[in-house]
């Protein structure tokens, strides 16, 4: 519709939209211009490693020697990875609904099953340690968190991080953490699950990268930090597979991985602006619930007091395409029907106007 010529506000897209700090582009182009562009260990340089592991141990309290550090083609990249070397088929997965479909999708690629607890924005779409407890049975292989959560923006609390780990160490499963927003938070303290007790770390695979925190979506880098045997599992794998990911891009991400928790403030603050613009302005619209996101950049208005009877969150979106040019993601995708996602990784400009059209569209037609 845009290349129509049409003026359509996206709410789609998951990515920031701010340039890589600037200090992350020189390094690159330094690598570049400097002969970094053959081959490299199939894991990462040592260098990207020993900073990710430098990283690790700063900010979220957790050991890792560079050997138990794996860097791949993004994080979606070292999930699969993660996937493949620890599911066989007809193993069991947990998930927690809202989740973002990748993990569905990549349980099935590896022969494996998800297995499903739905949460609600009543209980801040936290699982309760019955829910998690009646998802287990012998075949539970893994339980795959992420949080802060795409879509949701929900943040489990320590005290869910702490049942969770208890119950992977009663029941023997892994526990794959997706901690690709850690750093956009707002207003609470991140806490990776494998920083609980060396029990936990033991059983945890604990997955992060640039994509999201420096604004570098298109670079590709990401990667998982796992106990020696999983990470030199995942390592083989991806020899394979694609071997290392790009050479300068992880001279970038070594630049990404050495910037202070600081550095990238800004973008931050920003986020926790628009999140506030767009729950105050969600909020106001007739039938819309909104359970304020805690991390991420994506608010998951509940859009069923707002639906005509037999109407759907994909017939809302289609709706709101055609008739407010603002593009959504409908809930259904992260089974979640009766939600649309909302990415506010786009200017408070566009915030105002898009949701303005959504609450226009919506009184037309109420
Ligand atoms: C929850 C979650 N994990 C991982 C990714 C992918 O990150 P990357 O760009 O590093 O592959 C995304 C991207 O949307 C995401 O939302």
């Amino acid at each position: 519709m845009k290349a129509e010529g049409k003026d359509v506000i996206s709410f789609g897209a998951g990515e920031p939209d701010f340039n890589t700090p600037a200090e992350i582009i020189t390094a690159a182009k330094e690598a570049l211009d400097s002969g970094k562009t053959k081959y490299t260990p199939s894991a990462g340089i040592k260098e990207l490693r020993e900073a990710i592991a430098a990283k690790l141990q700063r900010e979220n309290g957790l050991t890792y020697s560079p050997d138990q550090i794996v860097a791949s083609c993004g994080a979606k990249h070292s999930l699969y990875n993660a996937a493949q070397v620890l599911f066989n088929p007809g193993d069991e997965v947990i998930l927690i609904a809202p989740y973002w479909m990748t993990y569905a999708d990549q349980i099935k690629l590896a022969g494996a099953i998800p297995v499903v607890v739905h949460t609600t924005p009543e209980s801040g779409f936290v699982p309760t340690y019955e829910q998690l407890q009646s998802a287990i049975s012998p075949k539970t292989k893994a339980i795959m968190l992420n949080s802060p959560s795409n879509p949701s923006g929900a943040l489990l609390p320590r005290q869910t991080l702490k049942e969770i780990g208890a119950l992977a160490i009663k029941h023997d499963f892994w526990i794959i953490s997706d901690e690709i927003y850690e750093r956009l938070i707002y207003g609470e303290k991140f806490e990776s699950i494998a920083s609980l007790g060396k029990e936990v770390y033991e059983r945890t695979i604990t997955i992060g990268g640039c994509s999201k925190s420096y604004a570098m979506t298109g670079w590709r880098l990401g990667f998982a930090a796992a106990p020696l045997v999983v990470a030199k599992a995942m390592s083989n794998f991806q020899d394979q597979v694609t071997s290392n990911p790009t050479s300068f891009v992880q001279y970038g991400a070594v630049a990404a991985f050495n910037l202070p928790a600081t550095s990238v403030e800004a973008m931050r603050a920003e986020f926790e602006a628009r999140r506030d613009l767009i729950v105050r302005l969600l909020s106001e619209i007739p039938g819309f619930k909104i359970h304020p996101p805690k991390g991420a950049f994506y608010a998951f208005p509940d859009v069923t007091g707002a639906l005509k009877p037999g109407e759907t969150d994909l017939d809302l979106t289609s709706y709101l395409l055609e008739e407010a040019l603002v593009a959504v993601v409908p809930g259904s995708v992260f089974e979640a029907p009766g939600h649309i996602r909302l990415s506010y990784a786009t200017s408070r400009q566009n915030i105002e106007k898009g949701v303005g059209r959504i609450r226009e569209a919506l009184e037309k037609r109420a």
